[in-house]
């Protein structure tokens, strides 16, 4: 049975712990890559054409007003043939109490009737948001799973928690 992961994750400047930091690599790319080791599953990153400022400031103006205009971002990657996997593993970070526009792009674009998706995600203190209602809204047609919320700035520490988390599928 084939699985894949499929995220955001935006390296660049965020706050951690009440200070802004510049991330190599983001924290949901960090979860996304634990889940891989354990699952062997595919990876898909879902990353905006047009992507996000690294600077912290530009990039809330910027999520913000994608999300106020409910904008489908383009991708800069085709989608990926979804029709060999049965379970989604779908990772983001929360952007302003849901997923990051682009993620309801590739939700959208995506044919996902029938198969099983786990969510991920990443925060700084707003846990899944409404994001698990937004999943089900734009994909009446799967089976959505229990989602699960990490501290982006434990990510780190996240791997028990996953492991965890795959044990109860
Ligand atoms: C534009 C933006 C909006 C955010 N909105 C929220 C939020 O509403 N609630 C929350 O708990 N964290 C919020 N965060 C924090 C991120 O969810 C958190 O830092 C996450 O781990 C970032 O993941 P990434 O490094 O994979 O991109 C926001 C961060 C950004 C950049």
């Amino acid at each position: 049975m084939a699985e894949l992961i499929a995220y955001f994750s935006r390296p660049g400047e965020n706050y951690v712990n009440g200070n802004i930091v510049n991330l190599e690599v983001g924290n949901t790319e960090i979860a996304a890559k634990m889940i891989q080791e354990i699952t062997g599953a595919d990876l898909y990153k879902i990353e905006p054409l047009l992507e996000y400022s690294r600077d912290y400031s530009e990039c809330l103006e910027e999520t913000k007003a994608d999300q106020r205009r409910q904008a489908r971002p383009a991708l800069k990657h085709p989608l990926p043939d979804v029709k060999k996997y049965e379970v989604i593993y779908l990772g983001f970070p929360n952007y302003w109490g849901t997923m990051p526009m682009p993620v309801f792009t590739f939700l959208e674009g995506c044919r996902l009737e029938g198969k099983r998706i786990y969510p991920f995600c990443t925060h700084e203190g707003s846990g899944m948001g409404h994001s698990l209602e937004d999943i089900k809204r734009m994909c009446p047609d799967s089976e959505i799973k229990n989602g699960l919320a990490l501290s982006g700035a434990g990510v780190h520490f996240a791997k028990e928690a996953i492991t965890e988390w795959l044990k109860g599928e």
